[in-house]
């Protein structure tokens, strides 16, 4: 590759992806890598400077993971971050220890030396710490260029370029984080700053053509950004070898699959087969109330006619989805707290059950960084800032029994709401906002008569990546009308309510 590139080893942080995202907004190529790549495989990347990111472990933990010795080598500049930091001043003969306390959250940041690492910031700073084990002694030949209240917070060798940061630069709550990596990459690494979107754009098809060869691929379209991204970039990769396969499962939302079918197919071009398989979902949710047993039924039956349809394409090898970062359960190298997050996105057991090697070109990816792709590939406005929709649809939106009535109340309360969003201006802001069809029944009075009718509860929440969101304040007026509507064009509600609860402790589907 002839673009410059930031190495990232992945000692398991919950950070190291923020790390790579941010080197990414500052126009640096950054790639991870297991911690324990060889030295050769190191190398043969001709990287600009190499990234140790932070981990769950204690560098003196015996089973605590090490890099290649060759590693500290490297001519070029080093950073540590946190777990990297104590790697490194473990290595060169400092002393790493167990903390009284640990140090979590944010935290005042003195510089004491000058050091091109800290460049252009204030004397004292706010960042953010977590960290059990702390430095207490730093190597020979290292200075400490800042402190926190009990640790160093900073070091940098006398001669060569090797740095480390005790806090996190790459999340939010360092306030002047960003500053610091731009310190790393431009003066200390030399890098240029020329890579872009447009780089990652074709670097991916490259990649995506040379996984598959001369192969055929298959993806599950859902309609949302994430698989309809992903399977542009495959398309653009091995063009119609890639069979896009979009089921209707009963659980969309109103006129959803012929929109979205005639979307692939006119204007995307995408081999797409659309199935209808409607009258299996609802027959197999019939009378199920479970939230859990909903998912699974609905989970299971997507992957058998996922598999009747692929099997009928002759030999495939590889199965396309749109897996973004927050997605990813396992960290790369190391089981740590980047494991576990989330597993419901991706079609769980279909790649091993039909041998299917994976292809996720958007893995390291946010949302917004999806939505990025997709302007850069030129797709629709409109697909681009659809907001996401679950793969079990609305019947995560139905509490209680999923059926054809309570499906036609709900589609037609969603579409509503959808509808006053977007004249409200709103649509693209927010993050989601839908429609819940509660399993309850309340008293109303219409005209002359008492009702007992249905509950619709509106949901509207504002989210980076969906794993955590605040409710969003709606102004009164909307909520108004949208009320008003649904009460007086729905048939079979007659009460509106507005979810006002944040995630965590609440999610943002209602199951
Ligand atoms: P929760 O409800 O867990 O949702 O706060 C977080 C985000 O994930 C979406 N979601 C799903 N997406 N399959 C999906 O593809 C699912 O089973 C699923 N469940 C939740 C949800 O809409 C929100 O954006």
């Amino acid at each position: 590759m002839t673009h410059e590139t930031i190495l990232i080893l992945d000692f398991g942080s919950q950070y190291t992806q923020l790390i790579a995202r941010r080197i990414r907004e500052a126009n640096v190529y950054s790639e991870i890598v297991p911690y324990n790549l060889s030295w050769e495989e190191i190398e043969a990347r001709n990287p600009k400077g190499i990234i140790l990111s932070g981990g769950p472990q204690s560098v003196s933990d015996s089973n605590s993971p090490h890099p290649d010795s060759n590693l500290y080598n490297f001519p070029g500049p080093l950073l540590g971050i946190c777990y990297g930091m104590q790697l490194l001043a473990h290595h060169f003969g400092g002393v790493v220890a167990p903390s009284n306390y640990r140090e979590y959250g944010r935290a005042p940041l003195q510089k004491v030396q000058k050091s091109l690492l800290l460049e252009g910031l204030p004397q004292t700073t706010d960042v953010w710490m977590s960290h059990g084990d702390r430095i207490e002694q730093i190597p020979n030949n290292f200075k400490v260029i800042a402190e926190s209240d009990t640790a160093p917070g900073a070091m940098q060798h006398l001669a060569k370029k090797i740095y480390g940061l005790q806090f996190h630069p790459e999340v939010v709550h360092t306030p002047l984080g960003k500053e610091i990596l731009s310190n790393f990459l431009f003066p200390i690494c030399g890098c240029q700053g020329n890579w872009s979107m447009k780089s990652f754009v074709e670097e991916t098809i490259k990649k995506i053509s040379s996984q598959i060869g001369d192969g055929k691929a298959v993806c599950g379209l859902s309609g949302g950004v994430d698989s309809t991204i992903a399977a542009l970039l495959v398309s653009r990769a091995i063009g119609n070898r890639l069979t896009c396969v979009f089921v209707d499962n009963g659980l969309l939302r109103k006129n959803e699959f012929t929109e979205v079918l005639n979307t692939f197919q006119k204007e995307l071009n995408l081999n797409v087969l659309g199935v209808n398989a409607q009258q299996r979902f609802l027959e197999h949710l019939q009378g199920v109330e479970d939230p859990e047993l909903k998912r699974k039924i609905i989970g299971e039956q997507f992957i058998r006619v996922f598999e009747e349809e692929a099997k009928k394409l002759g030999k495939i090898e590889y199965l396309v989805q749109g897996t973004l970062y927050p997605d990813v359960i396992e960290s790369v190298s190391v089981k740590g707290p980047s494991a576990v997050i989330k597993t419901h996105h991706n079609v769980g057991g279909l790649p091993e059950k039909m041998s299917l090697n994976l292809v996720e070109p958007l893995r390291e990816l946010f949302k917004d960084e999806v939505r990025r792709v997709g302007t850069e590939i030129s797709a629709p406005e409109e697909l681009i800032h659809r907001q996401p929709f679950p793969g079990p649809g609305l019947a995560v939106r139905i509490l209680g029994e999923v059926n054809e009535k309570r499906l036609k109340i709900l589609r037609e309360a969603d579409k509503i709401v959808e509808e006053e969003i977007k004249n409200a201006g709103l649509y693209v802001s927010i993050w989601q906002s839908f429609a819940v069809l509660l399993p309850i029944k309340t008293v109303g009075v219409m005209g002359d008569g008492r009702t007992y009718e249905n509950v619709i509860a509106i949901r509207a929440v504002h989210s980076l990546d969906g794993m955590t969101a605040d409710w969003v304040e709606l102004p009164y007026e909307l909520l108004k009308i949208i009320s008003n509507r649904i009460v007086n064009q729905v048939q079979g509600v007659n009460r509106v309510v507005y979810d006002i609860s944040s995630k965590p402790p609440s999610t943002i589907e209602w199951e």
